[in-house]
This record gives structure tokens, C-alpha cells and sequence, in this order.
């Protein structure tokens, strides 16, 4: 029934938008200084981590995780879905070979997504090694005899930026086996990100170039979407006091994102992980500071939207409980929409990870299960109901 209405639903909203305003760039989200507009309205997103759709989705036994996970976001008004568009070994099997079934997966999670009113950032890459990421990228290099020594040759070898580039275009161009639209022409993605949490440990070099390559290339195939870094935030040398414990990664939270390509900035928070100490008091100081001076960047440097893309409190971390969990929820709800509601850079959040029921292998400690906590899912809706009414 509730099915049936929304596919009712889309189906007459999309003849109205077709009706109003005809042409490719109707439903398209666009940057205008420090705010996303739609449909000529200035637009804040309330959003969800769910990496691992792609891989449930390809299986038939599976795939209803992805459309009952869709259904609980829709029904708790989050309109935004982060996830990965990449997995080297099973999406791309070798350079430029990719696994049908696998695509069709993604082609599911996409279609899905627009059935259920949710918008996705789709992010290019992995630091990290899980789903393959950049070490298997330098891997299938030197595997064919490529000069390689690390894993940073990711970001500066001309043969491994050619399989990235290849692999980027061919999500770009893909066309959905389910609905028929391009992947570069469909309005359910919001953005498309670079790669998630890039991170390069030679502190002498810069990823700069990298992004500012990759940038023109999407933008290149595609200039209807929107395009992030996928950055967590720490800023280089001469800001590296506001990172935590003086971290350096390779990233520069403010020339990363001055890069004209770039549509938008974006902040990961892990203070369990990133912080030595543990004084809870530090915690909290720090995560206000994190999200403040990014905001402030984004405002007053960058002149560009900013998202809190990841974000969460595991069940692993000291002192847990789930009120401490919603606490959390609620400060980080807080900084985004005091940003959001008085004309800031600050448009949305989106809270790391979403997970379906029976789904205990994908738990890292951070999941949240709608259906089984719902004091959490009470404040997930009020920030959606809140980030919905705003009026500027
Ligand atoms: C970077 O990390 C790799 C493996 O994690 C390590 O082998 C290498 O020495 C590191 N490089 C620097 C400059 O720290
Ligand atoms: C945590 O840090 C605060 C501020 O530096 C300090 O006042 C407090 O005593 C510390 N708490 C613990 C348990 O160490």
C-alpha cells in the first residue's frame, strides 16, 4: 500500500516537474555561494551512511535489506544516502573489467533511491584498503609491470591515474539496466566524491594536484552534479593547529576545497579514534571546535556549502550508552541547524552508519537500527523535520 503511494507520488510529481519546468537541469541540486539550492529554493540535507548497499543489492537473497533500509530513511525523513560506488575485486574485477551483476547492484541502490525520495552521494574511491581502495589500484599497476613503490603512487602515477579516470567515467556513463537514465543525467544523485577520506603519509607531498586532476575530470563528463573531495577535514601546515593532536594526512581542508571544481566541503568527526586522550570533556570541546571552524571556513574562506559526512558514537567507545549516544546525535544536530537556520554554510548531516535488521556482520559498533532504537530514530526525525522547515 504505502509502496504504491509513493510510486504514485513520484510518478506525479515527476509529470509536474516535467510540465513546469522542462529541460535536464530541473531536479538537478546546485550551489549558490554557501547553499545548495533545488528548484530555485535553498535545500538541507539530513542523511545517512549506508556503504555496503551495493554489495547486498547484487544479491537476490539480500536485496530487500537495501529497499527496507530506503524505507526507514524515507519514513524518518532523511533524504540523503552516502555510499560507495566502488569495490576493486568485485564491481571492477581487474582495470576496465567490471562485473555486470555487481552493476546491476548499483543500478538497484540508485533506482531504489529515487523510489523512496532519497538522495545519494556516491563516492569513486577508497583510502582505505577496505573494498580494495587505492592500495588495490597500485597493486593491479605493478602487477603489470608498472614501477610502483606505495600506496602514495596513487595519487601521481600516470597509469594508475588512467584506471581511476576509467573508473570514473564508467560509473559517469553508466546507463541504469533498471530504469534506463544515465547515471550523469539521474537527479537522484546528489553529488559524486572523489574518494573517501583521502589520506597520503608523506608529509612532504600534497594530494592537491590529484584533486584538482580529478575535479576537471568529472566535471569533464558530467557538470550537472554537484562534486565533493570526500575529505575529513584536517587542514595542512599552516593551519595544523586545529588539527587533532597536529595530525598532518596529505589534506588541506581549505586549498582542497578552493579548487574552483569543487562544489562543496565536507568534515568526517571521530574523536574516539583521533584524540589521545580520552578526557570526555576534551571530546566534546573538541567536536563543538571541529564543526565550528570548519563552518567558519566554509563561510568566511571557501564561500562554499559544508557537510558533516560522517559522524557517530560507537558502542565500543568508553562510557558508552545509548543516551550518551543521543546526546551526541543531538549536539551534533544542533551545531548543523543553528548554521543552517540563520544562513550558514552548514547544510546537513549524515550520521555514520545506517544499518537493517539481521545485518550483524556489517556492524562496526557505530550502526544504528531504526526499527530497534527508537530514541535515536526520534531525534534522526526531528533534525529531518527541522532541516525541512527551514525558511530563509
Ligand atoms: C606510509 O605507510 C606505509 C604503510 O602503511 C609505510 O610502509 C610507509 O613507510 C609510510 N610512509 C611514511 C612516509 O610514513
Ligand atoms: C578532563 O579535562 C578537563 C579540562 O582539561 C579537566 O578539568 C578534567 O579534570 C579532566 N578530567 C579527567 C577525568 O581527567
Amino acid at each position: 500500500m504505502e509502496f504504491q503511494t509513493l510510486v504514485l507520488t513520484h510518478f506525479i510529481v515527476t509529470l509536474v516537474v516535467v510540465v513546469v519546468q522542462p529541460g535536464n537541469g530541473a531536479g538537478f541540486v546546485e550551489r549558490k555561494g554557501t547553499q545548495f539550492i533545488l528548484n530555485g529554493k535553498p535545500h538541507y540535507v539530513n542523511g545517512f551512511n549506508s556503504y555496503w548497499l551495493m554489495n547486498l543489492a547484487s544479491d537476490q537473497s539480500t536485496r530487500s535489506k537495501v529497499t527496507s533500509t530506503f524505507q526507514q530513511a524515507s519514513q524518518n525523513g532523511l533524504n540523503l544516502g552516502r555510499t560507495w560506488a566502488f569495490n576493486e575485486g568485485f564491481l571492477q574485477t581487474s582495470p576496465g573489467s567490471y562485473d555486470e551483476n555487481a552493476f546491476k547492484g548499483l543500478d538497484f541502490v540508485v533506482s531504489e533511491g529515487k523510489k523512496y525520495g532519497v538522495q545519494l552521494i556516491l563516492s569513486l574511491v577508497n583510502n582505505w584498503k577496505e573494498f580494495g581502495g587505492k592500495y588495490k589500484y597500485v597493486q593491479w599497476a605493478k602487477e603489470r609491470g608498472q614501477n610502483v613503490i606505495y600506496d602514495g603512487d596513487f595519487f601521481t602515477h600516470p597509469v594508475v591515474k588512467e584506471y581511476y579516470k576509467n573508473h570514473v567515467k564508467t560509473v559517469l556513463t553508466r546507463k541504469n539496466t533498471i530504469n534506463g537514465i544515465l547515471y550523469k543525467d539521474d537527479q537522484t544523485i546528489f553529488a559524486w566524491e572523489l574518494m573517501n577520506e583521502p589520506r597520503l603519509n608523506d608529509s612532504a607531498k600534497s594530494i592537491q594536484n590529484w584533486i584538482s586532476e580529478m575535479a576537471s575530470y568529472v566535471k569533464s563528463i558530467d557538470d550537472n552534479h554537484l562534486l565533493e573531495i570526500g575529505l575529513e577535514g584536517f587542514y595542512g601546515e599552516t593551519k595544523k593547529q586545529f588539527n587533532p593532536d597536529l595530525l598532518l594526512v596529505g589534506t588541506d581542508f581549505i586549498s582542497n576545497n578552493q579548487i574552483p571544481q569543487i562544489d562543496f566541503a565536507t568534515i568526517h568527526l571521530y574523536p574516539d579514534q583521533w584524540l589521545l586522550s580520552s578526557n570526555e570533556t576534551t571530546h566534546s570541546a573538541f567536536v563543538d571546535k571541529w564543526i565550528q571552524d570548519h563552518i567558519q571556513d566554509a563561510n568566511n574562506v571557501l564561500g562554499k556549502p559544508i557537510i558533516v559526512a560522517e559522524f557517530g558514537k560507537s558502542s565500543k567507545s568508553p562510557g558508552y550508552s545509548i543516551d550518551k549516544r543521543d546526546d551526541y546525535y543531538k549536539k551534533v544536530y544542533n551545531i548543523i541547524s543553528t548554521s543552517a537556520t540563520s544562513g550558514g554554510s552548514c547544510a546537513g548531516g549524515i550520521f555514520w552508519q545506517l544499518l537493517s535488521p539481521g545485518m550483524d556482520s556489517y556492524g562496526d559498533g557505530y550502526e544504528i537500527i531504526l526499527e530497534n532504537s527508537p530514541s535515536t530514530a526520534q531525534i534522526i526525525k526531528q533534525q529531518s523535520t527541522k532541516i525541512s522547515n527551514i525558511k530563509l
